[in-house]
């Protein structure tokens, strides 16, 4: 497993790649690897091509200062866990070699966009495109793994993908649940004792309502997950949503739609999204 952090080296070693006609499996992160991430390598196995997992903390895509001075920082942690898998090159770029006339993004992606986390997250999937794009120009993988737990980032992807014409295989990977039945995430390793106590108690709430909007579609049960959620204290719910998983538009039945939650634990925002098929 090889660390590289110069743009210079990544594209030398990609041109070897593509001489030697290899293909390219790219999983970007931005670190903090749990199991959501190996999952994405074990479904790179699958596939041919030299697996290439970038780390980068994409100060683009941060609206708030706090939640980018807090992003947890694991290293070490992560190459050891990043050195048991099949991954051949670890990609971890400076600012300043993504940025080199600081940081910038642009607006290029504008379907799936002023719904969901687009509302409450300025300028988030602007900063998600460009450093995305960046990265498929440099690394030119022939397929992209993509977790469903950030399920809007997902699509937006896969319009970039399809408005830049590109020949890459976005591959859609389902989220890896704990065993309280929430998706994964590296924000929730900064939980404290207690915000860890009522997440869990959020989870149970969600995971319930779910299971019964399964059996039984029923709009009410949002406010009953509302009514809920604020009587556990929490106070900042940005969405609680049914959309259908293919154009992302509102949705009344089950077939092909997903509950999509976000809500904040104190200074955590949890983001989350629910089959009901
Ligand atoms: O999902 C993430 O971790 C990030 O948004 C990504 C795709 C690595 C871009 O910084």
């Amino acid at each position: 497993m090889k660390i590289v952090t110069k743009i210079s080296e990544i594209k030398e070693i990609i041109s070897n790649f593509k001489k030697n006609k290899k293909e390219i499996n790219l999983i970007p992160t931005m670190g903090n690897i749990h199991p959501g991430h190996l999952s994405l390598l074990s479904e790179a196995n699958k596939f041919d091509g030299i697996n290439i997992v970038s780390i980068f903390v994409n100060p683009a895509q941060f609206n708030d200062v706090d939640d980018f001075n807090n992003y947890p920082n694991t290293f070490e942690v992560d190459m050891e866990l990043l050195s048991k898998t099949n991954c051949k090159i670890i990609f971890v770029p400076s600012k300043e070699a993504i940025y080199p006339e600081g940081i910038k993004s642009e607006k290029t992606v504008f379907k799936y966009r002023g719904i969901l986390c687009d509302l409450f997250r300025l300028g988030h999937f602007d900063g998600v495109t460009t450093i995305v794009k960046i990265l498929l120009d440099l690394i030119q993988p022939s397929k992209l793994f993509f977790g469903e737990k950030d399920f809007q980032q997902l699509k937006i992807i896969e319009q970039l993908i399809f408005q830049n014409n590109l020949k890459i295989n976005l591959i859609k990977c389902p989220s890896i649940r704990d065993s309280n039945g929430m998706s994964l995430s590296s924000r929730y390793s900064t939980f404290s004792k207690d915000e860890k106590l009522k997440f869990e108690k959020c989870a149970k709430i969600i995971n319930s309502n779910v299971l019964n909007m399964k059996k039984n579609f029923n709009l009410n049960i949002f406010q009953s997950i509302e009514k809920e959620l604020r009587t556990f204290g929490i106070s900042k719910i940005d969405y609680i949503e049914v959309r259908n998983e293919e154009d992302l538009n509102f949705s009344i039945i089950n077939e092909r739609s997903r509950l999509f939650i976000a809500f904040y634990i104190n200074k955590v925002r949890v983001i989350d999204n629910f089959l009901l098929y």
